[in-house]
């Protein structure tokens, strides 16, 4: 096998040709909205109303897109990776859940989950496909006004990362897929998987801000880029 041990991060890119919105492209999520009123813990602060407004209609948007080729390659590979003794760590800055809907087993959302609710009062989490409001209750703790989405805004703290520095440290490789490279941490992991001289694959529509530090790179689209460098990978070809 070419290698035993893969760390993916992934992007809104990889979505994209699911119908999901990326962030920066010139038709991207904040081009429409400030990022300030529906992404930051001030922004809920002033307006809850507003930024549940913004997250319901993407939670509601999931219902009508689908996993496209670069999910189900990914899938495949953990699969195939699993039944060879090779592992893979699979990190999505994505809130979507099309990685688990591809068949993806095991993935880490660093930046919450539009599917999650937390309580700001008691710190439940529970599962949501529904609309949330200021009026929603708690199921844990009873308090009314307390659900938020589960979803790490800017100034937050992103989840997982002693996990996902451990996975730095064993990789044998580091892949970024469809994700510009300019929101830390997940940015500077390219810096950290240079670091340790491991091969940095950047598979992305166009390079990304931190290009330069990467030791191959294919650009187009993740439906296609993908499934064949999977392929490269698994020795199909
Ligand atoms: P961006 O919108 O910053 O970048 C998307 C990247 O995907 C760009 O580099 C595009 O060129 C590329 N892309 C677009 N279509 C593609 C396709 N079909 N195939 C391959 N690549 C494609 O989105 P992210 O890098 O994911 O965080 O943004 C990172 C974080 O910023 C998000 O998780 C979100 C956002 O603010 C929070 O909300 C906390």
């Amino acid at each position: 096998m070419k290698y035993q041990s893969i760390l993916i991060l992934t992007g809104s890119g990889i979505s994209a040709e699911s119908g999901v919105a990326t962030f920066r492209d010139p038709d991207g999520v904040w081009a429409k909205y400030d990022y300030r009123e529906v992404a930051t813990p001030e922004g809920y602060a002033a307006n809850p109303a507003l930024v549940h407004e913004f997250y319901n209609a993407r939670r509601k948007g999931l219902v009508s897109v689908e996993p496209n080729p670069a999910h189900n390659a990914l899938a495949n590979l953990e699969m195939t990776m699993g039944r060879r003794g090779g592992t893979i760590t699979l990190v999505t800055q994505n809130v979507d859940n099309l990685h688990e809907r591809a068949g993806s087993k095991s993935v880490i959302h660093m930046h919450g989950e539009l599917t999650k609710v937390t309580c700001i009062s008691c710190g439940a989490v529970a599962h949501c496909d529904e609309e949330i409001s200021v009026e929603t209750k708690c199921e844990a703790c009873g308090e009314i006004g307390t659900m938020r989405p589960d979803i790490v805004w800017f100034g937050e703290m992103p989840k997982f990362l002693d996990e996902i520095g451990a996975a730095l440290l064993s990789a044998d490789v580091f892949v970024s897929i469809g994700t510009s490279g300019s929101v830390y941490p997940a940015a500077g992991y390219v810096f950290e998987a240079e670091a340790r001289g491991i091969p940095c694959v950047e598979l992305n529509l166009e390079p990304s801000e931190n290009a330069a530090s990467f030791s191959e790179a294919r650009y187009g689209k993740a439906s296609e880029i993908v499934p064949q460098w999977v392929s490269e990978v698994l020795g199909d070809q």
